[in-house]
């Protein structure tokens, strides 16, 4: 007996779930972060341009592999006949564990200062000292069940009933929320430094090598390419929707969620003293020890800092589905299991394969000892498995379907892309670009491990000297914003109104014929 293949029930409940495995700590604690670390607009100049030029393009080369085959990533490859299919595709399947297995293990820590700033547990404490203490608590396997509990129960109920019901009410809460501690954050007296740290270029930054490759990295993992989510949740769509339109749409409002985090953060930091740390060596800390210094000094701290955790956490937790989502389609669709056993089957290897994660916490040392396991996973999945799995789906359409995948990123668009020149940058701009940055990738990782001598110089925390607010700094806030945040709403409309009018047309041809 041959099930009927789930599918997203509507336009706008698929727009969400994208968006929603998009939106993540990618967005809220690793952009931020980012953005602190090499010069403000100077990285947020090279993330542009390789989110236009090349990750959307990669995104659009994930849908068209998971709609035109209506497979997961197994079934995917191994359909269109590509070389090794099943064993490239296997990794779609299972390099998503890897990921997920301290992915969640993050997430269980947001889930944890939930309470901890409702409860105001690290005000007056030393917050460093405190997330120290809290890695190796017992509370730490607590949140860490209820996070896998979280997610398999999501999966457990399905395309429609789960994912998408649950990204319908965590994405837009998200952007609300996001939105009232931006609003927080920059209305505080002496936030005005923390918009010049965050909007004025420094120009050193983007002469600088790391730059584009933490940039390349970030596009990557912040649209969840390269991890099996998007090529599956793409062969959930349905063929009505035009591709092209819809993954700027996915980009843009994945980007505003980044550009309002950075709003949510910098002008807070500053503000209350904190600006310090945010472009130095800890910033990697920002969400954990810094911010809980900003919202313990920030009046009703409590409730803003409670506020800022929870958006943190549905955006950490509808990006975790999607990464559990690929092995589950599996299960169900190659192997015959059904939806609930399948949730409860990989939610339990992914508790086992988040332990020694949480044990790595109990041993002696500073934050760096206790995530240094953490921190190697994250190297080698989030920094050079994403991009590989990433470039082999690109050379899959390009190269391998032929024209079938450039129709099928046209069907049915509003807008179509000419064959030719999508053909070209497709095939020959996008994988070059990806390997050769990707090679620098692998240069850096194995130079900063000792293993060979060092080529590419280590960048320096750039300097922040505040010089006010000048025509440049105005001019970026104001670009950023309104590409982003004023294309976001501008996309979401047309998108939606394109849909209603197709429909409304159905509905009359039916009248008529009738
Ligand atoms: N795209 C997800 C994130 O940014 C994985 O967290």
């Amino acid at each position: 007996m041959t099930t009927k293949r789930e599918t997203w029930r509507s336009h706008w409940g698929m727009i969400v779930a994208m968006i929603g495995t998009a939106i993540g700590l990618g967005n809220i604690w690793r952009f931020p972060y980012l953005c602190g670390k090499y010069g403000g607009a100077s990285f947020l100049i090279p993330y542009v341009v390789l989110l236009f030029g090349i990750a959307i393009f990669a995104m659009m080369c994930e849908w068209v592999l998971g709609r035109h085959t209506k497979r997961e990533p197994l079934g995917a490859f191994d359909k269109i006949k590509f070389p090794f299919g099943r064993d490239i595709g296997a990794w779609g399947v299972i390099g998503p564990f890897f990921l997920y297995s301290y992915y969640i293990v993050i997430t269980s820590w947001v889930i944890f200062f939930v309470f901890a700033s409702l409860e105001g547990l690290y005000f007056g404490k030393d917050t460093e000292a405190y997330f120290s203490s809290f890695l190796g608590s017992k509370w730490i396997f607590v949140v860490h069940f209820i996070a896998v509990c979280i997610t398999s129960g999501i999966l457990a109920m399905g395309v429609q009933k789960g994912i998408e019901r649950a990204c319908k009410i965590m994405i837009p809460t998200l952007f609300v929320l996001l939105i009232i501690v931006a609003i927080r954050s920059v209305t505080l007296p002496g936030a005005a430094e923390g918009i010049e740290f965050y909007m004025r270029p420094r120009w050193e930054g983007l002469l600088n090598v790391e730059t584009w490759i933490a940039a390349l990295g970030q596009v990557f993992f912040t649209l969840s390419l390269g991890m099996g989510a998007m090529l599956l949740y793409g062969s959930y769509m349905k063929d009505e929707w035009g591709i092209p339109m819809n993954a700027l749409t996915v980009t843009l409002g994945n980007t505003s969620a980044s550009i309002l985090a950075g709003f949510a953060i910098f002008p807070a930091a500053f503000a209350l003293g904190f600006g310090a740390v945010i472009g130095g060596a800890k910033s990697i800390g920002l969400t954990f020890f810094v911010l809980p210094k900003v919202f313990e000094v920030m009046p009703g701290g409590h409730i803003f800092g409670g506020i800022f955790f929870v958006l943190l956490a549905f955006g950490a937790i509808s990006s975790a589905i999607s990464i559990q989502e690929p092995a589950i389609a599996w299960l169900k669709e190659e192997a015959s299991w059904t939806r609930r056993e399948a949730a409860l089957f990989t939610g339990i290897i992914l508790w086992i394969m988040g332990l020694p994660f949480i044990l790595n916490g109990f041993v002696q040392g500073g934050i760096g000892a206790k995530l240094a396991l953490l921190s190697k996973m994250d190297i080698i999945i989030g920094q050079l498995a994403i991009p590989v799995f990433g470039i082999l789906a690109i050379i899959a359409v390009g190269y391998f379907m032929g024209n079938r995948g450039f129709d099928e990123m046209n069907k049915n668009a509003r807008v179509k892309l000419s064959h030719t020149w999508i053909k070209f940058w497709i095939r020959a701009i996008v994988p070059v670009f990806i390997g050769l940055l990707f090679m620098l990738t692998l240069i850096r990782v194995l130079q900063d491990n000792g293993i060979i001598p060092r080529v590419i110089p280590s960048a320096k925390d750039i300097e922040f000297t505040s010089i006010g607010i000048t025509p440049m700094t105005v001019f970026m806030t104001i670009f950023i914003c309104v590409i982003f945040w004023g294309g976001f709403i501008y996309f979401t409309v047309k998108v939606l109104t394109i849909e209603r009018d197709k429909r409304r047309r159905v509905k009359r041809g039916l009248h008529h014929s009738r």
